[in-house]
């Protein structure tokens, strides 16, 4: 492996395959000069990420993301200063097609390789430009809620390498709930953009669901999963019709528990710590309600508000390749024997 000392240019490539999307993106200087995302609507038919369909669609795409995503960039692989990927957490087989393609590429062209944390990734997804953006990134210390399919989680992040879980779900993930809810309703997959759609047309307080009674800054939802199907499973007894005719409602009571939950363990966060800069980060950050919530906090003046736009809020190669330019900085490179990882904690 060689550093490229003759070029003042720093490029990273990207690689992002943990889930069931291919993505990859191209960091020059800390600005992103591609993004390129190939989905797997394979899994829509099973309500859920079949891993090995997730795996073989990786194989397909991942070669002609990839290429795009240098393409759109107008960078030559030659360029490269070194390739970044997502080692874990995620689906195994998923995440061996991206390190598998990224250690041969970093070999092939003799660059270094660069771990990137999944989670990590999304927590500084703030930290995405592209040229010309003006939107502030936060400052340090700031505290993130990264809430996604897999994760539910309160992050203190003091420098783009510390950062500290204060909280996180001991079961399932806010994502994951929103995911099941929507599957027992007999809504597609994912969810989460369904019920968001769904909720913007209903009443928030038709319905009240319960709420977990958790010690400190931790999550729970996998109570709120079971008092919603056994909700549902009492009314429909009664009308066979009663999800059809009620499902704005139910999407929007459902929705308003979520981000109730969500977001009063992150105002104890700001309270225990004194930290005001709050951002959101992951899958869920897309949800209209909890970004509502947050703007509401934001112009009242008790936080200042960092909320990613919608392309950056699912997984995403862009957050990789700029998590991979700070590590570049650092000098911190990661052997090609460093295996892949299901399951970590930042
Ligand atoms: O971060 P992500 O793409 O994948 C990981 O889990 O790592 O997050 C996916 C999750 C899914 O549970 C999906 O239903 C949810 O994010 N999601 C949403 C919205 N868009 C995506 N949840 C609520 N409202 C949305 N608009």
């Amino acid at each position: 492996m060689t550093l490229r000392k003759e070029q003042s240019d720093t490029i990273i490539l990207g690689i992002e395959s943990s889930c069931d999307d291919t993505s990859a993106a191209v960091v020059k200087n800390g600005i992103l000069l591609s993004n390129v995302t190939a989905g797997q609507a394979v899994h829509e038919a099973y309500g859920g990420v079949v891993p090995e369909l997730a795996s073989r669609a990786h194989q397909q795409n991942i070669v002609p993301v990839v290429d795009q995503a240098l393409k759109q960039a107008g960078v030559a692989r030659e360029q490269l200063s070194a390739v970044a990927v997502t080692l874990g957490p995620g689906l195994m087989g998923s995440l061996l097609v991206g390190t598998s393609f990224a250690k041969g590429m970093a070999l092939s062209l003799g660059i270094p390789l660069i771990e990137v944390n999944h989670l990590q990734g999304h927590v500084l997804a703030h930290f995405i430009r592209k040229e010309g953006d003006d939107h502030a990134a936060p400052p340090f210390p700031y505290l993130c809620l990264l809430v996604s399919g897999g994760n539910s989680q309160i992050v203190r992040v003091d420098a783009y390498n510390k950062m500290t879980i204060l909280g996180q779900t001991i079961d399932d993930a806010a994502g994951e709930a929103i995911d099941k809810c929507s599957k027992v309703m007999g809504l597609g997959y994912p969810g989460g953009p369904i019920i968001d759609r769904l909720a913007r047309k209903g009443n928030p307080k038709a319905y009240a669901f319960s709420k977990p009674h958790v010690e400190g800054l931790d999550y729970s939802f996998s109570g709120l999963k079971t008092s919603f199907l056994y909700f549902l499973r009492d009314h429909v007894k009664e009308d066979p019709d009663f999800i059809e005719h009620h499902k704005e409602d139910l999407a929007a009571s459902l929705e308003q528990t979520i981000v109730d939950i969500l977001v009063k363990k992150l105002s104890m966060a700001v309270k225990q710590t004194g930290i005001r800069h709050v951002a959101l980060s992951g899958g869920v950050s897309a949800n209209t309600g909890l970004r509502n919530a947050f703007k509401a906090r934001g112009r009242s003046g008790q936080w200042h508000i960092y909320i990613p736009e919608f392309g950056y809020t699912t997984d995403n190669a862009a957050m990789i390749a700029m998590t991979g330019y700070y590590k570049f900085g650092d000098g911190d490179f990661c052997s090609l024997d460093k295996p892949a990882y299901s399951r970590t904690v930042i």
